[in-house]
């Protein structure tokens, strides 16, 4: 690939983790023999049993399976917590920064052993225990994180469902794992605005049932309490300080996490205990080049994987200190990214480039206005970044000092999958790099299913083996899980991104090759979109593409027929762009609709999704084979509407 390299200073390098001979000798080591690698590596973790089976693991689309440490016992908050507190007791555990610039405070190791302790004896008193299934619903407050860790600690199921998802996306999530407690707060401030949590848990209780609901007193408003509530200070200042952990098997679950597929409702992805924390540490510790006494700052939420693994179990089973920041990256304004690592002289930062794209934008000077002489490593994570917002992110945040890992991975892969290692790699604008250890990445022919043996090609990306974080199955549906990962690429575990790799060996993802679509990092089904417009009254059919957007990477793009006889107006297209956001959220909030009065379809009914792409790009040039469809007449009238937008 030409373009520039950007090596590691030989500073950096000389206190990295990992240098590049150590990365070849660990890479190797890690695919030649992984039971010895992974049987070395798990030595990072406080085991009550210490594990004699490493990698049980079967890719085989008949039998597929996945175990790793499968005897050993651990249990996640000791190994958080517990573990750290005779030498790091004092330590801040947890910077939480409000959406208030003037409100932060410092959580120590023993005051998080507390906090999470307590919680605990509150879960087991409202009857929940080992195996239970809790749903979060939380803002980005440290009860998240003691909620989390609470969970682990008596062994039950946490799901966390995004803040800013709508009621009627929260009760199938709670309906979906039959939970027996939601955890949410009063409500949750961002950006200046608050959002009614506790009202919207009501809302959902309307379609999931009256789950029993422990509300945290965020803002201390009026969110008036049933019989079913629960008020959470009350219950932990009553509360113990100590409870025994749960000694959990390596394969017991951990956590669901409901994610977006190319069909159906979203799926619930299953995380493990051993091998997922294994995995969250060791890729937190190396991506991040983290060291003792580094301030870290990941500005993912925790209704997100990234923040699952790195804000919370990553770093903390690690004894890291780790930020975790409950506002926007513009308010009050476009500086306060910056402001923050300035406050806390944050020392590794990692964003999506969305929020990149938006602070470039705004101009350097809210950058510049900041002391961010601490930082040393940039990460970015959901998305490809485009060179511009790479090299903005290198000169203007990084000052040219700052390695940047742009780290890809997936809620299905628990941790980074593909990076560069800050002390090793020369990092390239917009390119993942290299397979982090265990990884075994291949890229095969999409239409053959063959692994491409040139270095440099282009293709559909698997991953040939097992690693420790790999989710387990679909939540109650295993067999959901064996079609969409291992059915259309016999042998591999199929990630649905396309990828190149370049005359190096250095791997750029090129994007999802399915109908997932990446908004402003988040991902979305497009299904989920249309299956919400049809949903509407006046919708007779739907579909939904993704479409280039300066900001957002890709944004929404609708093709909508009205039922016959309905009006195509202008207050309609607000008022389904409201739906939407009623029944997903507003981060599936619609950026273009088009009528469409005639979809094109196949003679078989299938709808074209090639050419509705194309025409949502503008690009009516590369159309291709119209000849197949029922009616190619279709296409030529939504060019002709697009054009007229
Ligand atoms: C995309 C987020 C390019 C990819 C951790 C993947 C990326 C999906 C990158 C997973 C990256 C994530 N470069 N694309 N560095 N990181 N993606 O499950 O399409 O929310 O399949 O996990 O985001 O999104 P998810």
């Amino acid at each position: 690939m030409s373009g520039n390299t950007y090596p590691p200073s030989a500073e950096f390098k000389k206190n990295a983790h990992v240098d590049q001979a150590k990365y070849d000798a660990m890479y190797a080591a890690s695919v030649n023999d992984p039971e010895a690698f992974w049987k070395e590596q798990m030595t990072r973790l406080e085991w009550s049993k210490t594990p004699t089976k490493i990698k049980n693991t079967s890719f085989d689309y008949h039998n597929v399976s996945i175990k790793w440490f499968e005897d050993g016992e651990l249990n996640v908050s000791v190994n958080c917590i517990d573990r750290h507190l005779a030498t790091r007791g004092d330590q801040t555990a947890i910077i939480w920064e409000s959406d208030d610039p003037n409100v932060d405070q410092h959580i120590t190791y023993n005051e998080l052993s507390e906090k999470v302790n307590k919680f605990a004896n509150v879960l087991k008193g409202l009857g929940v225990g080992k195996g239970d299934r809790v749903v979060l619903y939380l803002p980005m407050i440290p009860e998240a994180a003691y909620a989390m860790l609470a969970c682990t600690r008596i062994g039950a199921i946490h799901s966390i469902v995004f803040a800013g998802f709508s009621p009627e996306a929260l009760a199938a999530r709670v309906s979906g794992c039959d939970a027996k407690l939601i955890i949410t707060a009063d409500e949750a401030p961002r950006g200046g605005r608050n959002t009614p949590l506790k009202k919207n848990v009501d809302k959902a209780r309307e379609h999931c049932g009256d789950v029993a609901c422990l509300v945290v007193e965020r803002t201390g408003a009026d969110v008036g309490m049933s019989k079913h509530d629960h008020g959470y200070t009350a219950l932990l200042n009553e509360a113990s300080s100590e409870c025994a952990p749960e000694p959990m098997n390596a394969e017991d679950e951990l956590f669901i996490l409901y994610t977006s597929g190319s069909t159906g409702a979203p799926k619930g992805v299953v995380h493990t205990t051993g091998g997922y924390l294994l995995y969250a540490a060791l890729t937190h510790e190396v991506t991040f080049d983290y060291h003792d006494g580094d301030i870290y700052w990941c500005t993912a939420d925790v209704g997100w994987v990234t923040g699952h693994s790195y804000i919370v179990y990553g770093p903390l089973a690690n004894g890291a200190t780790t930020l975790m920041f409950e506002g926007v990256p513009t308010y009050p304004d476009a500086g306060r990214f910056w402001a923050v690592c300035e406050k806390h002289k944050v020392n590794q930062f990692y964003t999506a480039p969305t929020a990149l794209r938006a602070l470039m934008g705004q101009g350097n000077s809210w950058v510049e206005k900041y002391d961010l002489s601490d930082l040393k490593v940039l990460g970015t994570v959901g998305e490809p970044i485009n060179p511009e917002a790479w090299n903005w992110y290198n000169d203007v945040v990084g000052k040219g000092n700052c390695p940047i890992v742009d780290t890809w991975w997936q809620t299905e892969t628990g941790g980074h999958m593909m990076t560069p290692l800050p002390g090793a790699h020369a990092t390239k604008p917009g390119a993942a790099m290299k397979p982090f250890f265990g990884v075994q990445p291949v890229v095969l022919d999409p239409t053959a299913g063959t692994e491409i043996a040139e270095t440099e090609c282009e293709g559909v990306l698997c991953i040939a083996d097992s690693w420790p974080g790999q989710m387990r199955t679909v939540y109650g549906d295993h067999e959901r899980f064996v079609k969409t990962y291992f059915s259309d690429y016999k042998g591999y575990y199929f990630a649905g991104d396309g990828c190149r790799r370049d005359a190096d060996g250095d791997y750029w993802i090129t994007g999802r090759v399915d109908d997932v679509i990446n908004v402003s990092g988040h991902r979305m089904g497009t299904a989920e979109v249309e299956s919400a417009l049809v949903a509407h009254a006046k919708v007779a059919e739907a579909a939904v593409v993704g479409y280039p957007h300066d900001i957002k990477g890709q944004g929404i793009y609708c093709y909508v027929t009205l039922m016959e006889g309905e009006e195509y107006t202008d207050e309609l297209k607000t008022e389904l762009r409201n739906w939407v956001r009623q029944e997903i959220g507003p981060i599936a909030s619609p950026d273009l609709i088009q009528w469409a009065p005639g979809l094109p379809k196949t003679r078989s009914g299938k709808i074209m999704r090639r050419i509705l792409r194309k025409i949502a790009e503008n690009d009516y040039g590369a159309l291709g084979d119209t000849s197949t469809l029922a009616d190619p007449s279709v296409v030529d009238e939504l060019i002709d509407n697009r054009m007229n937008k």
